[in-house]
Formats: C-alpha cells, sequence, structure tokens
C-alpha cells in the first residue's frame, strides 16, 4: 500500500495550479444521465472519485471518453435502472443517480449508501424531496426502489437542513419534471451554482442557484452542451492552510472570482494569512509568515460560512501558535478522526463534543500515522509538512480520492514529500 514520506519544517515557495471542483464535477457528471447528447466537460480533475462515478456511468450505458483534458460523454437509453451496493459504498456521492434516474425512466433502485468516517450521513432529506414531486420509496435488502409512474411533476419543497447533496438530487429531478419546482432552504454552495448553470446550457430552466430559493421550470428535454468545470475551492484553501501552517509563498492558479472572493472571506479573520488576488481573479497569491500566530475562534457553517471541508485541514495548521483556539464543527457529528493522529505527533487538543480546543504549541515532531477520510489526509500532510523531522502516512487512497497529485503539487513548492 502507497505511503506519503514527509520531512516537515519548511517554508512553502512556489506556484500550483489548481484541478477541477470534485464536488461540482459529481453531480454534473451524475446528471448526464438526464441529457440527450453529447456533453464535452473540460477541467474534470483526475481523482479516484471521479473514476468511481465514471464507473457507475458506465455500468448505467453512459459512455464515456477522454481527448487531452477534456471527457466526452454520451447518455444512451437503458433497461436496468439500478446503482448497485459495491459501486455505492465506495462514493456516497453514487446517491447522486437517484434523482436523474428517477427523473428520466420514472424508477430507480439506489443501493442506500449507509454510514462513513465521518458520521451517520443520512438521506432523508433527499427522499422526502423526492417525495414531494411524487416518487414513491420502498427499503428493501440494503436498496431503495423508488417509483412515479405518472412521472414527476414540480412542486414547493422545504428542505429540514440545506443538504447539498439533496438540493442536488432535486435540481436534477425536477429539471425534467411536469411544471414548476421550488426549493426553499436549499443549499447555496458554489457547486450547486456549477451545476445549476451547466444544467441551464442543456436546455434546464433552473434560477435562483446560490440563493436560498431555487426554482426549476421543468422541460421536456435537455440536449447537448460543453462545460467547464468551476475550479475546486476546497484544493485551493488546503494550499493556502497548508502556507498558513508552515508559513510561505504561493501562488495558486487556475482560480475564478467567486473562488477568490470566497476564500479571501473565510481566511479574512486568521491575520497571519494574506491573500492577494490578481487583477483578472485567475490567480491568488497566499503569503504567511506562521511564526507567533494567534489563536482563532470559530465553527464551521454552510456557505458561505467557514466550510467542514477545511476543519481538519485548520485544525492541523493552528497546532503550532500561540495561544488556545477553539474550533466548531456544525455540519458533521464525527469529523474528528484526525485529531487522535495529530496528537501522536505531539500536539495538544482537546475534543469534547463537536468542539475541539487546541493549545498551541512551539513545535510538532514526525510521526507514522494514518489517513481516515479524505480531508483527515490533506491534514496530516500539513501536519507532516510543519512538523519536525520524518512523518509517514498511511492509507493515502483517502488522499487519491479527491486531490489531484497533491504530493507532486507540494514537491513543486519546495515541500521536501515523496510517495513510498
Ligand atoms: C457535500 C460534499 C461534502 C461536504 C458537505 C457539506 C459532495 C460530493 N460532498 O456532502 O464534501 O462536506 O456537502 O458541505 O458534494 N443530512 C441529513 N439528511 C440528508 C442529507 C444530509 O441529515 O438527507 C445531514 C448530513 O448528515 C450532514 C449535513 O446534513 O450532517 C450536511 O450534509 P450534506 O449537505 O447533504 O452533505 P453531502 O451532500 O453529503
Amino acid at each position: 500500500m502507497e505511503k506519503i514520506e514527509i520531512t516537515g519544517e519548511k517554508p512553502l515557495e512556489g506556484k500550483t495550479f489548481i484541478s477541477g471542483s470534485k464536488n461540482a464535477a459529481l453531480p454534473i457528471l451524475a446528471s448526464c444521465l438526464l441529457i440527450d447528447g453529447k456533453i464535452e466537460l473540460s477541467n474534470l480533475p483526475e481523482l479516484s472519485d471521479i473514476d468511481s462515478m465514471l464507473k457507475l456511468l458506465h455500468f448505467l450505458n453512459v459512455s464515456t471518453h477522454k481527448k487531452g483534458r477534456k471527457h466526452y460523454i454520451e447518455s444512451f437509453l437503458i433497461k436496468q435502472r439500478e446503482a448497485p451496493y459495491d459501486l455505492v459504498r465506495k462514493m456516497r456521492a453514487s446517491f447522486l443517480v437517484l434523482g436523474p434516474l428517477l427523473a428520466k425512466y420514472g424508477e430507480a433502485k439506489v443501493s442506500l449508501p449507509g454510514g462513513c468516517a465521518i458520521g451517520a450521513r443520512p438521506v432523508n432529506i433527499h427522499l422526502d424531496g423526492l417525495k414531494k414531486l411524487g416518487v414513491e420509496f420502498v427499503m428493501k435488502d440494503g436498496y431503495i426502489y423508488g417509483s412515479a409512474k405518472k412521472g414527476l411533476v414540480g412542486k414547493k419543497i422545504t428542505l429540514s437542513f440545506p443538504s447539498v447533496g439533496a438540493t442536488e438530487n432535486i435540481i436534477m429531478a425536477a429539471s425534467l419534471a411536469n411544471g414548476v419546482t421550488t426549493i426553499r432552504n436549499a443549499a447555496q454552495e458554489p457547486e450547486i451554482v456549477d451545476l445549476s448553470k451547466f444544467l441551464n446550457k442543456t436546455g434546464a430552466k433552473i434560477s435562483g442557484y446560490g440563493e436560498k430559493e431555487i426554482k426549476i421550470k421543468g422541460v421536456k428535454k435537455l440536449h447537448s452542451a460543453s462545460y467547464s468545470i468551476m475550479p475546486d475551492r476546497i484544493e485551493a484553501g488546503t494550499f493556502a492552510l497548508a502556507v498558513l501552517g508552515c508559513s510561505g509563498n504561493v501562488l495558486l492558479k487556475n482560480l475564478n472570482k467567486d473562488v477568490i472572493l470566497h476564500l479571501s472571506s473565510i481566511f479574512k479573520r486568521i491575520k497571519e494569512l494574506n491573500t492577494i488576488a490578481s487583477k483578472d481573479f485567475k490567480q491568488l497569491r497566499v503569503i504567511a509568515n506562521s511564526i507567533n500566530k494567534k489563536p482563532i475562534r470559530l465553527k464551521t457553517k454552510t456557505y458561505p460560512g467557514f466550510p467542514t471541508d477545511l476543519q481538519a485541514q485548520l485544525t492541523a495548521a493552528f497546532t503550532i501558535s500561540n495561544g488556545e483556539s477553539e474550533i466548531t464543527e456544525t455540519i458533521f457529528e464525527n469529523r474528528f478522526m484526525h485529531v487522535q493522529e495529530l496528537l501522536r505527533m505531539g500536539a495538544k487538543i482537546k475534543q469534547s463534543g463537536p468542539i475541539v480546543k487546541i493549545f498551541g504549541q512551539k513545535k510538532i515532531f514526525g510521526a507514522e500515522v494514518m489517513a481516515t477520510d479524505l480531508r483527515a489526509s490533506s491534514s496530516l500532510i500539513i501536519a507532516g509538512m510543519m512538523a519536525k523531522g520524518k512523518t509517514i502516512v498511511n492509507r493515502i487512497y483517502h488522499l487519491d480520492r479527491g486531490y489531484e497529485r497533491l504530493e507532486q503539487k507540494l514537491l513543486a513548492c519546495c515541500a521536501k514529500i515523496k510517495r513510498i
């Protein structure tokens, strides 16, 4: 099994290309099931989660091929409307084929995703919303069977929580429904905006995306289009927090204005992390001098708040600081698997319920540690780059799910890092 070896205490200096967003690409790929025609996608990141989604799409009679950095996708009619356990268990986002299958075929059988390392992650909000559109669900043998014999009909839906996945599943289903659907208390994340913009290019009629209320006027068919996936704000944020942890000066390339404004806003309260945008808003320079980092206190929130997907990396960056920081996780109940590993590196962290208190140290120390989920992996890499001595991160297949060649990008920024 591959591992990553890091020798720490080196400031990061250089530039790196930020890949396309995993969390935008996954629903966009799932939505290709809805479309009659050919799709050309660019800026799709090379990740194992994307490979898992492509595998599931192949199973569902979608053809995909790659030419250079572009992917060509075409969905053909299918008889078997099933997402099997083996393909869904590897990646929860596979559940996003439920809405498209129901909209296109009026029936679907999708394996229940089950729990994962960061919490229970139920799907009740997805199902409640789709029920409103006329779907009946039965649960049997670990699968959800959905059917809408008379087709989907647009309705007003109020989500009990602005779930990202549920908002996406409902948008996709409602795009081919009969009539108008309104989603209230919708998720506002930029990846929802990217999915909506993509679907609109194929002929969907979605408005209000990025706001709390989204309107979808159902259409009969969606057609061919080409689209470029938005940059990955979480990858860019991970680099910024790596610079904060290690000190340095790194130029992040291939960004856009929305991502840059979002990153500048979530990092505004971290005084030691400076961000300078280029005039065309395609590049962001992140600069940090992390000696004497002042403690922080913050909570993860839904967009535009501080993302839960950067919480583990932030925790790692503040293990070396001057005082006591407090981070509250409000989105997932169990997203602290990285804490035990950071303790093994000499960090002083106390977790009680959804709150971690970080008692800043002068130094942390290299150790052999184990990645438990995607963002925990990148937090351990940041800690390894901050630590005195050598760190080995095991189980890095978690990292490859959501970061494209992270160690090579960090190597280009002067980190002493290699895959072994
Ligand atoms: C997406 C992102 C993930 C990110 C998360 C929150 C993708 C592929 N993944 O995950 O990286 O961390 O948003 O920003 O885009 N919930 C329910 N019932 C449901 C659905 C969700 O109770 O039916 C709860 C979850 O358990 C969790 C919270 O709502 O506590 C947020 O989940 P959700 O927004 O749905 O996250 P995902 O779409 O799974």
